[in-house]
């Protein structure tokens, strides 16, 4: 018996040396030590032995195994270095081969516009502002001098939040004339654009969500001629210097006198038509309207503890989209919001 066990011992360790993938090895271990393997018929023989005799030679089984198994467990090591060996010289990486090419988005159109907008702003000495989409009604209505009732606060109007219509997203960003005046002594020379909301159905001049841009300079001796120029300077910067500007008398309850302010139509030039037909651009009305302005209301002032008798100024509030739509030359607002790529990788 002690021979067999020598036997298996040096015919297993020569197939485990000559054994050269995981695949082989694995089998090669079943065969050896596996339940059917000849070192377990070896052990199953044990039992014919004397007693004497019996412990010996299980010791001797015991350590055969034990230096087949170390054996194994060499040769696994070996072959899996070299397959990893053979895979890396086999795979190899070109590393001049060109990459894919990310491409690089651009602003959306609207962004664009108003990047440009406040790029003017600011070289005339305004400062940015931002604010509360969720407003109170206070500052959206009532201290711009909009009372209980008026229509503009009807809730088929305004969304609001509460029972008691005292909070609310906000209609327009004349609720930052309240919010800067009350933080901020004047000289006051404020520009703040932002999103205000409407119960408006979505058609191509109307969105439940728009952008507005709103101005307000406070100061001493500030006047209408102010606004005039300054409105006038800003839109010949964003249009071009030929643009053609007007002034229609209007209301609106934080400014008084108020006014609008229109631009002759780039399309027919204030004619009303093109080629015989009524201008799709104007609707024939040779004129575009593209803000509302005014001087603030003495009572505004008053209610973010400004003294009137000291101080004037004057305020104006101008649609973003109209503007975008105006300069792109494109003829539906929804576009600025589907988002489609195909249409702003025109601009
Ligand atoms: N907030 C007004 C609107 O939403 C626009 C406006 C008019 C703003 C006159 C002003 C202003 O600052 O003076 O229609």
């Amino acid at each position: 018996m002690k021979e067999q066990l020598e036997l298996i011992k040096q015919n297993a360790l020569n197939a485990l040396d000559a054994t050269e993938t995981p695949a082989a090895l694995e089998e090669l271990r079943v065969k050896l030590l596996g339940k059917k393997g000849e070192l377990t018929a070896v052990l199953k023989m044990m039992g014919k032995l004397s007693p004497e005799e019996r412990p010996v030679m299980g010791q001797l089984a015991n350590a055969v195994r034990a230096e087949i198994e170390n054996k194994l467990e060499q040769r696994k090591a070996a072959i899996n270095a070299s397959v990893l060996e053979a895979k890396l010289a086999a795979e190899s990486i070109d590393v001049t081969i060109p990459g894919d090419t990310v491409e690089l988005g651009h602003q959306h159109p609207m962004n664009q516009v108003l990047q440009q907008v406040k790029d003017i702003f600011v070289g005339l000495g305004y400062t940015v502002v931002d604010g509360p989409e969720v407003e109170l009604a206070s500052y959206n209505f009532t201290r711009l001098n909009i009372e209980e009732g008026h229509p503009s606060r009807d809730r088929s109007d305004t969304f609001y939040f509460n029972e008691e219509d005292s909070v609310l997203l906000r209609t327009q960003t004349s609720s930052m004339q309240i919010r800067f005046m009350e933080n901020n002594e004047p000289p006051l020379c404020m520009l703040a654009p932002g999103r205000v909301f409407r119960k408006d159905e979505a058609d191509a001049t109307h969105s439940p969500m728009f952008h507005q841009i709103e101005g307000l300079v406070v100061d001493e001796h500030i006047t209408m001629g102010d606004l005039k120029g300054a409105l006038i300077t800003i839109m010949r910067a964003i249009y071009g210097e030929d643009a053609q500007m007007r002034f229609r008398p209007h209301h609106f309850p934080f400014t008084e006198p108020s006014c609008e302010m229109d631009m002759q139509c780039h399309k027919c030039h204030g004619t009303g038509e093109v080629d015989g037909q009524v201008c799709s651009t104007c609707h024939g009305e040779g004129w575009i309207e593209l803000l509302g302005a005014g001087m603030v209301h003495p009572d505004v002032l008053r209610n973010c503890g400004i003294d009137p008798e000291k101080y004037s100024g004057f305020a104006f509030g101008m649609g973003l989209e109209r503007m975008a739509l105006g300069r792109m030359r494109i003829n539906d607002m929804r576009l600025l919001f589907d988002n489609d790529v195909r249409f702003l990788n025109q601009f």
